[in-house]
């Protein structure tokens, strides 16, 4: 702090004129820090999230006040496969981090069915995830169970939302092993990388890792 007491009359000069230059110089005011943060970060998010209430699978529009990199979709007492997936996102180039992306995901449960009665059209399982700062993200959850139908594979439903790009779809995350896994969807690279995964046991939990590419904007 500048002590004016002890400056005299033209060290007051010189400390006026200084705060008088200091709203010029966003870097030096002491309230900046504060507005950069996560609530400016979920604003720009939110302008990019897709409003019309006629998309069937966007849902970066409902994302919670407080985003986090982690987050438990399914909590212990659901019945299912324990299943934790984590990765990282890039952007187009699959090299470069893209932290601050929101993911909306969601899924069936283990009957296959989404939304029951009066909840959400895309079911209780839905999440929303922002990367850190070197583009991780990771969520737990149950693995969700195919169509009752059977008709296609069990599947993960993504979007990504950046400051920068809207909301989009990306290829959902499948299963190895899945009988029900299309040809189309084994070639498909929309968010980049396979998302396919190779599931492997870790302690009563089944993990797999989904990187994700940003689509090009
Ligand atoms: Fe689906």
């Amino acid at each position: 702090m500048i002590s004016i007491q002890s400056e005299g009359r033209r060290g007051f000069l010189r400390a006026a004129a200084a705060f008088a230059v200091l709203p010029l110089l966003p870097g030096c005011r002491p309230d900046v820090s504060a507005q950069i943060g996560g609530a400016d970060i979920r604003q720009r998010l939110l302008k990019n999230a897709i409003a019309d209430a006629g998309c069937e699978w966007c849902g970066a529009r409902d994302m919670p006040e407080n985003l986090a990199s982690k987050a438990v979709i399914a909590g212990p007492d659901e019945k299912g496969e324990r299943l934790r997936i984590g990765g990282r996102v890039y952007l187009h180039d699959e090299r470069t981090p893209a932290p601050n992306t929101l993911i909306y995901l969601y899924h069936t449960d283990i009957e296959g069915i989404y939304g029951r009665g009066s909840e959400h059209k895309h079911g209780r399982f839905r999440g929303w995830l922002l990367t850190d700062a070197e583009g991780r993200y990771e969520f737990e959850t149950i693995r969700p169970a195919q169509y009752p139908s059977r008709r296609f594979a069990a599947h993960i439903h993504m979007t990504v939302t950046t400051q920068d790009a809207r909301e989009d779809w990306i290829d959902s995350i499948l299963f190895e092993g899945d009988q029900l896994i299309s040809a189309r969807e084994r070639e498909s690279r929309k968010g980049g990388f396979n998302p396919i995964l190779t599931l492997e046991q870790s302690g009563g939990v089944l993990t797999g890792v989904r990187d994700i590419a940003l689509p090009r904007s």
